[in-house]
Parts: C-alpha cells; sequence; structure tokens
C-alpha cells in the first residue's frame, strides 16, 4: 500500500531533511585521510541527537550503528570500524534522520583527499544518476522512467547498475511502499502521483553488478572488488515537480521555497 502524504506531513518530513542535509554538508568538511569511519558514526549520532532528532538506524533492524559506512568495494550498509580512512578512498556515509516521528533518509559518496580519476569519474556520473533519476519524478510519469534514466546514464559510461538493492517510500516508517528500482524499461510500473514521498538511491558499481555480501550479514560489496559508489536523497512528488527534502545547497531557503509551492 502506498500512503500519500499530505503537505503537513511533507513539512515535517522536509525539517528532518534539513537536519540531514547540515549533517552532510559538515561531513564535507569532516572527512580527510587518518579519520575513522566510527569517529564519523559518532559525529553524525551526536550532530542529529543535537538538533531534537534520532538516528533511525541504530537499532532498526538489529543495525547496530547511527551510519552506514561503505568504503571503496563496499556497495552499502557497511560497517563504521576504527581503522582510519587513507588519501584515495572513497566513502558512503547513508543515515535516516526521525524528527518528532517523520523521517529522511540520505546517502552521499566522499572522496577522502586526492581520489584517482576513475573514482572522480564514477562519483560524478553516479551522482548525475540521481539527478537525471530525481528529474523523472513528476506527476504522470512512472517508476520505470526512473529507473530507465538512471541505468542508461550509468551504462553510456561503463558502469553497473547494483540490483539489490532499491529506492523506497519512506513517511513515519524508514521503508514503505513503493520500491524504486534503479534499471528498468521506461512507461512502466507505478504512476507517480501528488504527495509520494520516496527515496532514489542509486548504487553503481565501476565494474560488474554482481554482489557478495559479508558475514555479518549486512554488508554488501562487489565480488570483483572494484568501487561502488552511491547518492541518495528522499523526494517528494508535487505539483510543481520533485522536491528534494534532503537537498544539501540552499537548504535554509528551502522552506520558503515550499510554501511557495503551495
Ligand atoms: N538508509 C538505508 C536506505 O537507504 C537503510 C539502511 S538499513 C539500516 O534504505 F539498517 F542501516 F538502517
Ligand atoms: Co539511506
Amino acid at each position: 500500500m502506498i500512503i500519500k502524504k499530505t503537505s503537513e506531513q511533507i513539512e515535517k518530513m522536509a525539517e528532518a531533511g534539513k537536519i540531514l542535509a547540515a549533517c552532510h554538508r559538515e561531513l564535507r568538511k569532516l572527512i580527510r585521510p587518518g579519520l575513522s569511519t566510527i569517529d564519523i558514526d559518532h559525529f553524525v549520532d551526536d550532530f542529529i541527537q543535537s538538533h531534537g532528532a534520532k538516528a533511525e538506524q541504530k537499532g532498526y533492524k538489529g543495525y547496530p550503528f547511527a551510519i552506514c559506512a561503505s568504503v571503496n568495494d563496499e556497495i552499502c550498509h557497511g560497517f563504521p570500524s576504527p581503522s582510519p580512512l587513507q588519501e584515495g578512498d572513497i566513502v558512503t556515509i547513508d543515515m535516516v534522520v526521525n524528527l518528532d516521528g517523520w523521517m529522511a533518509d540520505s546517502a552521499w559518496s566522499y572522496p577522502v583527499g586526492k581520489v584517482s580519476e576513475q573514482a572522480e569519474k564514477l562519483l560524478k556520473v553516479t551522482k548525475e544518476c540521481l539527478y537525471l533519476g530525481i528529474d523523472k519524478a513528476v506527476i504522470g510519469n512512472r517508476l520505470g522512467d526512473i529507473s530507465h534514466a538512471i541505468q542508461v546514464h550509468a551504462e553510456s559510461h561503463g558502469f553497473s547498475v547494483v540490483r539489490e538493492f532499491a529506492g523506497h517510500g519512506i513517511g513515519n516508517k524508514m521503508h514503505e511502499e513503493p520500491y524504486v528500482l534503479h534499471y528498468g524499461n521506461p512507461h512502466t510500473g507505478l504512476k507517480l502521483c501528488e504527495g509520494m514521498v520516496f527515496t532514489i538511491e542509486p548504487m553503481i558499481n565501476q565494474g560488474s553488478y554482481k554482489l557478495i555480501m559479508d558475514e555479518n550479514g549486512w554488508t554488501a560489496r562487489t565480488a570483483d572488488g572494484r568501487l561502488s559508489a552511491q547518492y541518495e536523497h528522499t523526494i517528494a512528488i508535487t505539483k510543481k515537480g520533485p522536491l528534494v527534502l534532503t537537498e544539501q545547497e540552499g537548504v535554509e531557503s528551502f522552506l520558503d521555497m515550499y510554501i511557495s509551492l503551495k
């Protein structure tokens, strides 16, 4: 069942998204060689709590941390660790903010110091995949339009789209219907309506999309050991187009913009 959100509910999720976006903007400044992902986990947990919210991933289905921190060949759900990040690594930080019961979810991949040209290209193309998907998130389009735009862009650069994980509806729960694949055919799937809120979160691999699972039962990594990147936003479908609730640029003006849309 797809639970459409009222504008009041979307406004609450936007408040959660604003905290989340501010946290990612801090991480952009913070992440450097020598810092560990457990340091990042503590920073994020404190940041979210100090804004009166809760890091929803902690304890979710037994997940032990505030963030997922996926380094290099780790695709998603990487466990934060005390070993220092190295110059040239890429790391994806994923988090969910719960503010008074309403959620926002956003993951971002960061370069650690100077990274290879190939890694930079993977980050750039993966971010473009996210925004090309968002462009298709308009009333009357179908989910497959989002999926297809992402797949075409990734594959046109020789990269591949991870199959096992999808975007998802979100609201007063972290995961709801619909599920948003990042590969597929245009003009297929659910028709998008005003009030739907879901994530788009492509995981893009440098090599094959095949993955293997770690023994911790959570962490997925590339089977070929090559790099994987991910960018994720929470978006609302509105009459005026997709509204990115976790946008990092211009978040101060976000609520004004939202109010002007009503
Ligand atoms: N934030 C993740 C998502 O994009 C969920 C992570 S699973 C958890 O769907 F257990 F870590 F919460
Ligand atoms: Co996420």
